[in-house]
């Protein structure tokens, strides 16, 4: 397997870059594009096989990647994440908080336990994560941070914990573009809407079916695939976006905005999906 990025060849080499969640979805396909433009990728999970398997598939790619296990809702490991990955790299140059999780359920019928681990992991476990990459590395070294949201814009009914943690996310990168632009750090985030991800597989099959429907009102009239958003993550990351800061991108087919008022027949002109991953 390749990874065949829009980007230059080359263009993190020499750069660290930690990826949470990298051992599946929308995580691996960032690790794998970054670790293809000469980034050493720090695979961050809970579960050591994920990691270790998107680790073997970047080394047979001729790529750099490394893994460390760690729960970013505990402040300790998110601490000792940083203290051993800098013991290792030096500096950590970019760091992904792609790691996050929810559950499909009405508002009424979460308890107080299931919306605040939600919070834990989305909000306080992306925080804790910015925040010790600005104390233990960023402050003084600079760095580029990006931050995972979903795409809430009119709420997100079915999911409100993890609605109100990625507004809080936002806000949160908002506040700390402002915060540290005085160390060089960059902060921005990306807000995916439905992405045809292995992480849909956690699903129930009713919901599964139920997603062909709502891709009919999507205005591309089809799903996004990770490695759209992973190109989102990438660009923000790069010398590209070295005057975007605070900002949040939409990766969504324009369904955000669109409403009842405006009919679209079905319709293949939609961009081709593009998929940096090559078979062979
Ligand atoms: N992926 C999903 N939840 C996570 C957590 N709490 N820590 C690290 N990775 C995760």
């Amino acid at each position: 397997m390749s990874y065949q990025s829009i980007f230059r060849p080359d263009l993190f080499l020499g750069q660290t870059i930690i990826v949470t969640g990298g051992g599946s979805g929308i995580g691996r396909a960032t690790a794998v594009e970054l670790a293809s433009l000469g980034a050493h990728v720090v695979l961050v999970g809970r579960t050591l096989e994920k990691l270790t398997a998107v680790h073997q598939e970047i080394t047979q790619m001729g790529g750099e990647a490394s893994t460390f296990t760690c729960n970013i809702r505990e402040e300790e490991q998110v601490q000792a994440l940083f203290a051993a990955v800098l013991s290792q790299q030096g500096v950590v140059h970019g760091l992904v908080n792609n790691a996050g999780g929810q559950f499909l359920s009405p508002a009424e019928f979460i308890s107080k336990k299931g919306f605040h681990a939600v919070v834990e992991t989305n909000l306080t476990g992306t925080f804790l994560m910015c925040r010790e990459a600005y104390n233990q590395t960023m402050r003084d070294h600079g760095g580029t941070i990006v931050n995972m949201l979903m795409e809430n814009w009119r709420g997100f009914p079915g999911m409100v914990h993890s609605a109100a943690a990625r507004a809080g996310v936002e806000n949160l990168t908002k506040t700390l573009a402002v915060e540290w632009a005085r160390s060089g750090v960059r902060i921005n985030a990306v807000a995916p809407g439905l992405i045809e991800s292995s992480g849909l597989d956690n699903y129930p099959e009713a919901a599964r079916n139920f997603i062909q429907e709502v891709v009919k009102d999507i205005p591309f009239k089809r799903m996004g695939t990770e490695s759209e958003t992973a190109a989102a993550i990438v660009f923000l990351l790069s010398p590209a976006a070295s005057y975007i800061s605070g900002e949040s991108i939409r990766i969504d087919g324009a369904s955000s905005l669109w409403r009842k008022t405006w009919e679209i027949e079905d319709h293949d002109n939609a961009p081709q999906p593009f998929d940096g991953f090559q078979i062979g």
